[in-house]
C-alpha cells in the first residue's frame, strides 16, 4: 500500500513541471505559482470563496431572542440540538483540514484547504454569535455540551471524528480517497438535517435571522463541496489504480452508512413534532441529496427512485444569484468588488 510523506516545508529541487505536480505524493517547491496554477479550476474557486466574505455580526438577531423564547417547545429542544451538531461539525473541520492539508502537494489546492479552514472558523464565530444572542452564559454552556453530553449525539460525533482519525494514524493514497469522501460526506450530508431544520423555521417566520446566518453558512459549504468533487476529479486521474470497482463499492458503503445516521439522526432530534417537517421528508431529503453528491464524484447513486426533491423550499435559501442581500431583506455589506464577475455556474462540476 502506497505510504504518503508529509511534504518538506520548502524543497528547491522540486519538479515544478506541471507533470511532475500532483494532488498527493508530488514534490513541491512549495512556492505559490498563482498565475500558473495545473489545475485550472482552482483560481476561479479561490476567487469565489474569498469574495464570498461575510461578517456574521452584521446580521441582526435582535428579533430572534423573541422569536426563540415564543418557539414551541419542541422546536426549542431541536433548536438547540442542531445547534450543538453544527458546532461540532464545524469546529472538527477547522481541526482536521490542516491533517489533510499536510499531505496535499499543490500549493493552489494548499491554499483553498487553508481559506476553508478560516471558513469554517467564521461558522464557529456564527454559532457563538446566535447562542449569546438568543440564550444566557449558562444555556450556552449546555448547548455546546449537548455535542458531547447526550449519548446519542456523541456516539454519532465519535464516529464522524474516528472517520477522520483514520488518516490521522495511516497515511496512504486510499486512506486519503476515505478521507476527502469523509469530508466530502460532513459538507454534503451532515450538514442537511440541520439545515433543513433551519430553513423550515424561517419559512414561517421564525428565527429569521438565524435564517440568514445558516445561508451564508451554506453559502461557504457550498464551494467546500465545490473543492471536494474537483479534488475527486484529479485524484482520480492522477491515481486511478487505487479507484477499482470494490473501492468504488467502499467509497458508495460509506455514504450509504452516512445517509442512514443522517436519517435517524433526523427522527431523533425532531422527527414528527415540527410543523412543516417529518421524518419521512427528511429520508427522501437526504437520500436525494445523496444521489446528487455521488454523482458529482462519479459514483453511481444509491437510490435512483429519488428522482423529486421532497423540500423544493429550500432552493429558495441555497441558489445564489450574484445580489449579496439575503432572503429576508437583511443587509449584509457587499465585500466583493466588481462582483458581478462571481460565476459559480462557471466553475466546473459545481453541482449543488
Ligand atoms: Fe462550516
Ligand atoms: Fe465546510
Amino acid at each position: 500500500m502506497q505510504t504518503l510523506n508529509p511534504k518538506a516545508l520548502f524543497n528547491p529541487d522540486a519538479d515544478t513541471r506541471e507533470s511532475g505536480r500532483t494532488l498527493i505524493g508530488g514534490e513541491t517547491t512549495n512556492l505559490m505559482m498563482l498565475s500558473n496554477n495545473k489545475y485550472r479550476w482552482s483560481f476561479p474557486l479561490y476567487k469565489t470563496m474569498m469574495q464570498n466574505f461575510w461578517i456574521p455580526e452584521e446580521i441582526s438577531l435582535g428579533q430572534d431572542k423573541l422569536h426563540y423564547d415564543r418557539l414551541e417547545p419542541a422546536e426549542r429542544e431541536t433548536f438547540d440540538k442542531v445547534i450543538s451538531f453544527l458546532v461540532f461539525l464545524d469546529s472538527l473541520q477547522t481541526v482536521n483540514l490542516p491533517n489533510i492539508n499536510e499531505y496535499v502537494t499543490l500549493p493552489e489546492v494548499n491554499l483553498l484547504l487553508n481559506i476553508q479552514t478560516y471558513q469554517e472558523a467564521l461558522h464557529s464565530q456564527s454559532y457563538g454569535y446566535i447562542l449569546e444572542s438568543i440564550v444566557g452564559a449558562q444555556r450556552q454552556r449546555e448547548i455546546y455540551e449537548i455535542a458531547i453530553k447526550d449519548p446519542y449525539l456523541l456516539r454519532r460525533n465519535r464516529y464522524i471524528a474516528d472517520c477522520y482519525q483514520e488518516f490521522i494514524d495511516e497515511q496512504t493514497e486510499k486512506g486519503f480517497a476515505k478521507v476527502m469522501m469523509a469530508n466530502y460526506i460532513l459538507e454534503g450530508i451532515y450538514f442537511y438535517a440541520g439545515f433543513s431544520f433551519f430553513y423550515n423555521l424561517a419559512r414561517f417566520g421564525k428565527m429569521t435571522g438565524v435564517g440568514t446566518e445558516i445561508k451564508y453558512i451554506n453559502r461557504d459549504e457550498l464551494t467546500h463541496l465545490a473543492l471536494f468533487q474537483n479534488m475527486f476529479r484529479e485524484l482520480r486521474s492522477e491515481c486511478p489504480g487505487i479507484f477499482t470497482p470494490a473501492f468504488e463499492e467502499e467509497l458508495r458503503d460509506m455514504m450509504r452508512r452516512a445517509v442512514a445516521h443522517e436519517i435517524e439522526w433526523g427522527e431523533y432530534a425532531f422527527g414528527d413534532r415540527i410543523q412543516g417537517l417529518n421524518s419521512g421528508l427528511i429520508r427522501d431529503y437526504i437520500r436525494y441529496l445523496s444521489n446528487f453528491r455521488l454523482e458529482a464524484i462519479g459514483l453511481t447513486p444509491l437510490y435512483p427512485e429519488e428522482v423529486e426533491d421532497p423540500l423544493p423550499f429550500i432552493r429558495q435559501f441555497t441558489q445564489f444569484n450574484q445580489t449579496k442581500t439575503d432572503f429576508f431583506e437583511e443587509k449584509v455589506i457587499n465585500y466583493a468588488k466588481g462582483g458581478s464577475d462571481l460565476d459559480l455556474d462557471a466553475l466546473d462540476d459545481f453541482e449543488l
